[in-house]
């Protein structure tokens, strides 16, 4: 069977990842790719529901640990109806955050009360031993992209600012835990996101074509 290319899209608040994701989208259906967009949370009807749950409302109604909990029940439906389906059929599948998501904004985020270990097990039981061919972090400071997101959810219906609430030590921390994460592995690209829409869409199209369009 054919196998596809899985991209996954990672970094803070306000960082423009969807900006770019649809950008890079249409760069690889023009390479002749079949390419399916995706998100985390809400990649799925159940997901859909589960996202109203975790982005909005008061920034602390949940407990961390039901938290992460509900976003690996969104990432487990995701994989099974969406993501795994897929690549299974040879496509390319970008996805707006996926696992580093949780370990960077529950585990860092919440300043290590959810261990890493819990973490890694959580992976292993909703995933396995599946990985991203390509994460993508884009990397901007919290101050910065913190504006910017806000600025977007203004005009926005339902307001997406749950974790934009949260108190800037929770998005510096996380952004420290995205940046140790990529160092675990040769799959990470950190790329600079305090750039012009058009100078970061050159550095994502030439990551993707050196890492995967290449080989
Ligand atoms: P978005 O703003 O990129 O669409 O993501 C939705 C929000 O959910 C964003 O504030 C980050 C947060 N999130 C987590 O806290 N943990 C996760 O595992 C994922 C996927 C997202």
């Amino acid at each position: 069977m054919t196998k596809g290319c899985f991209i996954t899209f990672e970094g803070g608040e306000g960082t423009g990842k969807t900006t770019q994701i649809p950008l890079l989208a249409e760069y690889l259906r023009s390479c002749g790719k079949d390419v399916v967009v995706t998100k985390e949370p809400g990649g799925t009807e159940v997901g859909r529901e589960l996202r109203k749950v975790l982005c909005t409302g008061d920034p602390d109604k949940l407990d961390p640990l039901a938290e992460t909990l509900l976003y690996y029940a969104d990432r487990r439906m995701h994989l099974q109806q969406k993501v795994l389906p897929a690549l299974a059929a040879g496509k390319w599948v970008i996805s707006d955050r996926f696992a580093d998501s949780t370990t960077a904004y529950q585990c860092y985020g919440y300043g290590g009360r959810i261990k890493k270990e819990v973490m890694d097990a959580l992976y292993r039981i909703a995933v396995g031993d599946f990985y991203p061919d390509l994460t993508i972090v884009l990397d901007i400071d919290p101050q910065k992209g913190l504006a910017r997101s806000l600025q977007r959810n203004e005009t926005a219906a339902e307001k997406e600012i749950r974790f934009e609430q949260k108190e800037l030590a929770f998005h510096n921390n996380l952004r420290r835990g995205f940046l140790e994460i990529a160092r675990t592995a040769p799959r990470y690209v950190v790329l600079d996101a305090d750039k012009s829409m058009e100078e970061l869409y050159l550095d994502i199209v030439k990551t993707t074509e050196e890492r995967l369009l290449d080989r």
